[in-house]
């Protein structure tokens, strides 16, 4: 592909940056982000992206992530990695979801469904975005790993294989949201995955739909390109029940680990808050599409 032309991450940021936001003060009240996810209450929406690999940048790297999104009140979503690693996270963290490749190799799966069950984690994914190669249809290897593209019948199976809700990470239409629901999926993180699928649908914009599609059976989560707090308000109000934020959490893990995780996370619930007061939103199951206004609209094709 020519240059960076269908970069979906710059898609995806001019989207976002095309909402704007009505102000509603009159009678506005000081607003709580908590919210229940899972039977488990969290102080914010606001979670860690699925991350790996960061003993790069830290030396206990994704545990010191889910122990930083616990101390502000947050959700940890961590990805690939071993099962230690996966049961010091959950250990570390206080609600943490492991959202697990899809490898070739299904032992490799199920063993990390029964470490996430045993070590207490609050539920299973996988990133069913990363199956196969960007540039070809060739399944991927990651980081040395193979990996397989997963039917209908398989996803089923993995999703009556555990007692823990199962979430979909990289559906993005309404198909793959109505076949997740009905294959018992409990969740989906509406990502592209910094761009593995080009031209991809903002994640943002097909909240609404999906959201009519399924009603409230699904936990809808949006990932990539949260940057602050008010990018997280936007995705709420059009009908995400969480966002999450990976890359912008790498940097001040590194720098001050767990505690620098912890403080952009409560920045951006206070970033949150702040738009939430200013459009008259007391929680978070009152947040209300109508603020949002859209410079240019994005008309699906029929
Ligand atoms: C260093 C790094 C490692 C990642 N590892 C995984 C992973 O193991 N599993 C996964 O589902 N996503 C992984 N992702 C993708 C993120 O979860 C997320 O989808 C993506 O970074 C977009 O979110 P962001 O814009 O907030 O970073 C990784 C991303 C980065 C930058």
């Amino acid at each position: 592909m020519a240059g960076n032309r269908g970069n979906s991450i710059e898609i995806a940021r001019s989207y976002m940056d095309s909402l704007y936001v009505e102000g509603r003060i009159v009678g506005s009240v000081h607003p709580t982000t908590e919210f229940t996810l899972f039977g488990k209450r969290f102080r914010t929406p606001v979670m860690t992206g699925a991350l790996s690999h960061l003993n790069r940048i830290h030396p206990d790297g994704v545990p010191e992530m889910a122990r930083g999104a616990a101390l502000a009140g947050a959700c940890a979503q961590i990805g690939m990695g071993d099962v230690a690693e996966l049961e010091r996270a959950v250990s570390m963290g206080d609600g943490v979801i492991k959202v697990i490749k899809p490898y070739k190799n299904t032992d490799a799966i199920l063993s990390r469904i029964e470490a996430a069950e045993k070590a207490g984690a609050l539920a299973v994914g996988m990133d069913l975005e990363h199956a196969v190669n960007t540039d070809d249809d060739k399944d991927s290897v990651v980081v040395d790993q193979q990996m397989e593209l997963k039917s209908i019948e398989q996803i089923r199976e993995l999703v009556q294989f555990t007692h823990l809700p199962f979430i979909v990470k990289g559906a993005l239409s309404v198909q793959d949201a109505v076949r997740c629901r009905d294959l018992g999926v409990k969740g989906l993180i509406l990502s592209h995955h910094n761009s593995l699928l080009k031209w991809a649908v903002p994640p943002v914009a097909l909240l609404s739909g999906i959201r009519k599609a399924v009603g409230s059976d699904l936990i809808l989560i949006v990932d990539g390109g949260i940057e602050d707090g008010t990018d997280a308000y936007k995705a709420l109000a059009l009908g995400a029940d969480a966002v999450s934020v990976g890359r912008p959490l790498m940097g001040p893990l590194g720098e001050k680990g767990a505690e620098g995780v912890q403080q952009v996370i409560e920045q951006m619930t206070d970033g949150l808050k702040a738009m939430m007061v200013r459009t008259g939103v007391a929680d978070l199951k009152h947040m209300d599409p109508t603020v949002i206004w859209q410079s240019v609209q994005l008309v699906q094709k029929t």
